[in-house]
């Protein structure tokens, strides 16, 4: 890779391409939806380097605004909640949770006049899975919303949580469609999995790619001892979702991963798991108590080895991060610093989902400079409910296709 391609598909702050193709062709996911409680905070959200607000109303809807108050830039988290709108502490001036201003009280005449021209700041939410995504882009022409199989069904069927990394959203992506570490990285914490295809995971998967237009769905294919292959089929669909097969081939559902930009060198990484025929399960919600933070995040710094538990390797844990196979996960991307230098990188076969998924992205934001809308991002042609994650085994040679 180049140095100019690392940029373009890294940068995602101000006005790098990459990001403002994100914000105007996608949906970002944002918030937890129970974070934000009626007539309750304001919280404060930091996405692609900008602040901004998000509060729920008192009939439930959520507002999303510039975090800076249009008047002088007091902040709206410090905001009151309540009548449906937000009213800025400083000089009282008040937004309806639809971003109408509402009362400039330092304006006692032509009051009406004046708040009409308040440039402040709104954007459009949606609220599906316990997420609340919004809309960043420019105009007034949101995108369809990817409805996905996961963002259809009923409460209690998607748990979501997620984790602050310090690293870039290009890494959280990649370690999300690579399937050819979960072998070895994640070998302890998958030994108390219980699904014996994985656990005799033979790490040198063979791949089998399928480019679709939302991005590609891959087989990464394993031979079991006994003749059979281990076959797990995910997806990656733009710009950061990661459709990954349940760890039980018996369930139906599946995980979504996502690694949203805070800024440049920081993300969100989310993981909503769902099940389709049932609730998840209290011991699949995995036991969270902040879903805000979870899994757990990496307990040290660089100068401690992100506090790699040496003693637990010595005992026969395979990496130190015991915590859970995330924790696994964040501490081998943020090791390779906040933005990776991927014209140093030597790469193989077991890379080959890494490279498509840069494949899309590169020429995502190509299609993008040249004032196009990405062909990956003409959401009406998409068809979203069909993109389904596989775990499966099967005799001889393995005919994923058909099963999905
Ligand atoms: S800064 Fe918010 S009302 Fe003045
Ligand atoms: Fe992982």
């Amino acid at each position: 890779m180049t140095a100019a391609d690392n940029e373009l598909l890294t940068r995602v702050c101000g006005d790098a391409p990459m990001g403002r193709m994100m914000r105007q062709h996608w949906w970002v996911p944002a918030a937890l939806s129970e974070k934000l409680l009626a007539d309750g905070q304001p919280l404060r959200q930091r996405l692609f380097g900008q602040a901004y607000v998000a509060f729920r109303a008192t009939d439930g809807q959520v507002g999303f605004f510039d975090e800076a108050c249009p008047h002088r830039g007091a902040s709206l988290a410090l905001a009151r909640n309540e009548d449906n709108a937000l009213r800025c502490i400083y000089h009282g001036w008040k937004f309806s949770v639809q971003g109408v201003t509402l009362a400039v009280p330092t304006q006692p005449d032509n009051e009406a006049e004046y708040c009409k021209h308040v440039p402040l700041r709104h954007y459009p939410v949606r609220e599906a899975a316990g997420v609340v995504w919004v809309w960043l882009g420019e105009g007034d022409q949101a995108p369809a919303f990817p409805e996905m199989e996961f963002t259809q069904l009923p409460p209690g069927h998607t748990v979501a949580f997620r984790q602050k990394v310090a690293c870039n959203w290009l890494q959280g992506v990649e370690t999300t469609m690579d399937s050819a570490h979960l072998g070895v990285l994640h070998q302890s914490a998958m030994q108390g999995s219980g699904d014996i295809a994985l656990t005799s995971v033979n790490q040198a998967p063979v791949y089998q790619v399928d480019r679709k237009p939302y991005g590609f769905r891959y087989a990464a294919i394993r031979p079991l001892a006994d003749g059979r292959s281990y076959v797990r089929a995910n997806s990656f669909v733009m710009p950061w979702y990661g459709v990954i097969a349940p760890q039980q081939s018996t369930t139906r559902g599946g995980n979504m991963f996502f690694s949203v930009p805070i800024d440049d060198e920081n993300i969100w990484y989310w993981h909503i798991t769902y099940q389709l025929d049932q609730p998840v399960p209290p011991q699949a919600a995995l036991n969270y108590t902040d879903p805000d933070n979870w899994p757990p995040g990496l307990p040290g710094g660089a100068e401690d080895n992100w506090g790699q538990n040496r003693e637990q390797m010595k005992k026969g844990h395979f990496t130190g991060f015991a915590q859970s196979l995330g924790t696994e996960d964040f501490a081998v991307i943020t090791s390779m610093g906040p933005i990776v230098d991927r014209t140093k990188e030597y790469l193989g076969a077991g890379d080959g989902a890494v490279v498509q998924v840069r494949r899309c992205l590169l020429g995502a934001v190509k299609e993008f400079m040249q004032g196009q809308t990405p062909q990956c991002a003409d959401h009406a042609h998409i068809d979203y409910p069909s993109i389904r994650p596989l775990a499966a085994t099967f005799e001889g040679e393995a005919d994923w296709k058909s099963m999905l």
